[in-house]
Formats: structure tokens, sequence, C-alpha cells
């Protein structure tokens, strides 16, 4: 019976692959879209099983996000206060309470956000405080779409969990657009970018073998050489620039980074010792043995 039900299984998996392998192969056949290029492998700090933030990156990456990005990308997830978090940008040992941060305090009331008149009950703005969660560039999707030819810009509060890649994929974007190849057409408001998924079969005239990879992007090259003045003098690149808020996306993203890492470490040791220990009490107690 079992057997039965086993070989049933086997046969019917088989047929599965047979399938699949006749799918793909009749797929070849036809034109089809090329994926996205790979992003570009970078050596991120907060990699591998030590891997931690480099909180000036972190510093940096904010800036660029509160001076570029934030016209059009919300962050509703964050709040002010999260930046002055153990492991965030801002983070400064004399203030564990990062509500008592002065310098998260100064970024925050540089916002207005909404609020209720507790007397008349009238909505008004006042400066936003360490609590209050990063306000939104536009009041609504609809308003969202309307200043951005149609397309809307995702939140980034998890982006760089959200996309396959991660911070590679988000600095690829950044500083992946290039000329559209004669044959591809793209409309005004858009741009060519190899790293973006899309199909560009119905916009290309050229050799149907050869469709260019990647899609079109409604977000305009946000950056250029030069556009953010770093406070710690890094030399502002468009690259630069990319990877520091490229890294500061993934830290909003994963703001326990450092401490998960820290842990695994720990875990690790603690998991060696005990080896090690039992190893030494196996010998002790079959000293006398013979095996
Ligand atoms: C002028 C508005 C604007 C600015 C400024 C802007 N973006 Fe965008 N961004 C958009 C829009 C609109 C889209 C959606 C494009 C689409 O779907 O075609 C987008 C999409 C993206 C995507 C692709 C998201 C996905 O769904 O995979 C990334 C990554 C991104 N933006 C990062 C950034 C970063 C980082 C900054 C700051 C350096 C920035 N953007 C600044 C408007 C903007």
């Amino acid at each position: 019976m079992t057997l039965k039900l086993l070989s049933k299984a086997v046969f019917s998996k088989a047929m599965g692959l047979a399938l699949t392998g006749a799918l793909l192969a009749g797929g070849g056949a036809m034109a089809q879209a090329p994926h996205p290029e790979e992003p570009e492998n970078i050596q991120w700090s907060f990699e591998g099983p030590l891997g931690k933030f480099d909180q000036a990156q972190l510093q940096r990456g904010y800036k660029v996000y509160r001076e570029v990005c934030a016209a059009c990308h919300s962050m509703s997830l964050l709040s002010f206060r999260n930046l002055g978090d153990k492991g965030g940008p801002f983070y400064a040992p004399r203030y564990p309470n990062s509500n008592d941060n002065p310098y998260v305090k100064s970024l925050a009331a540089e916002y207005e956000v909404d609020d209720i008149d507790s007397e008349t009950g009238d909505v008004i703005k006042r400066p936003a405080i360490s609590a209050d969660r990063l306000p939104s560039p536009f009041k609504n999707e609809a308003a969202a779409r309307a200043s951005n030819g149609g397309s809307l810009p995702p939140d980034m509060s998890v982006l760089a969990k959200a996309r396959e890649g991660g911070p590679d994929y988000i600095h690829a974007i950044l500083t992946g657009y290039r000329d559209p190849p004669a044959g591809l057409k793209v409309d005004p408001g858009k741009f060519y970018n190899p790293y973006f998924p899309g199909d560009l079969t119905s916009a290309w005239s050229g050799d149907p073998a050869h469709i260019p990879h990647g899609g079109v992007i409604g977000m305009i090259p946000p950056l250029r050489d030069g556009l953010v003045t770093f406070d710690d003098g890094t030399k502002s690149t468009l690259d630069q620039q990319a990877k520091d808020v490229s890294a500061f996306l993934m830290w909003a993203a994963e703001p326990k980074l450092n401490e998960r890492h820290q842990m695994g470490a720990a875990v690790m040791i603690y998991l060696l010792l005990l080896s090690g220990l039992l190893y030494a009490s196996y010998r002790k107690v079959w000293k006398n043995e013979s095996h």
C-alpha cells in the first residue's frame, strides 16, 4: 500500500518534471523578455555573520533620504526616535532613551505634522516630535500618482527587505540609468533602467531576439554627483550617495541586524565551549574502558 502510494508520488513528480521541461523548452523558442540585469554585488559592512552597520554611513544615508528621496517616498513605519535607537544612525550612548536625544529632536522639528487642536477640534500643524512617525510627502496614493506621472513611489520602510537583492538592487536602480538603446520607445516622464523589472517587448522595434534587459521606470534619476553635501567630508559621488542611502534603507528595514549578528556569534561561542566540555567529559567517563 505504502509502496504503491510512493511509486504513484514518484510517477506524478516525474510527469511534473517532464511537463515543466516541455514548457520551458517551448518557451525558449518564443522571444521572451529577458530578466533585468543582475545588480552589482556590493561588499556591505553589515554583511556576513559578524557584519555591523557603519554609523557614519547611516548618517549620510539619512541625509540623502531626507534631502532627496523624502520628496516622493514615505517611510511611514519609521518614527524619529528610531533614528536614535541603539544601532541607528544617531544613537548616542549618553541618551539610552532616544526620545531625549537632542539631535533626534532637532531632526524631528524640521518637519511639520497634522494634529488636532484639543480645544477647538480643528486640524492644525505643529512641529514634529521624536515620538512622531516620519510624515508622508503626499496626502494619499492618488496625490502621489498625480505628482509622478501615474507611477506610485513605494513606501521605503521595508523596501530593502521586500525586493530581491535588497540594498544591491536599490543601489543598482539608482546608479543604473542608461540611455535607451536605439529601437526602444520610452514615453516622456519614463526612463530606461536595465535593473528595473519589466517587459519591454511591446516597446522594442529592434531584433526580437535581443529585447533589452530591464524596464522603464517612472522615477526621474534622483541622484547625481555632488547633490548632497556630506557633513563628514566624504566625497559626494553619485555612487557614494546611492550606497549610503541603500545602507540606510537596509537599517530601516532591519534595525535589529547588529543585535541579531551579535547574538549569533554569542550562540556559536557557547556551542563551541559546550562541545569542548562534552568531549572532555566523554573522555573522562570512558577513560578506563577499552573500545
Ligand atoms: C520625484 C520623485 C521621486 C524621488 C525624488 C525619488 N523617487 Fe524613487 N520612485 C519614484 C517613483 C514614482 C517610483 C515608481 C516608479 C515606477 O513604478 O515606475 C520610484 C521607484 C523607486 C524604486 C524602485 C522601487 C521598486 O518598486 O522596486 C527605488 C529603489 C527608488 N525609487 C529609490 C529611490 C531613492 C533611494 C530615492 C532617493 C535617493 C528616490 N527613489 C527618490 C519617485 C521618486
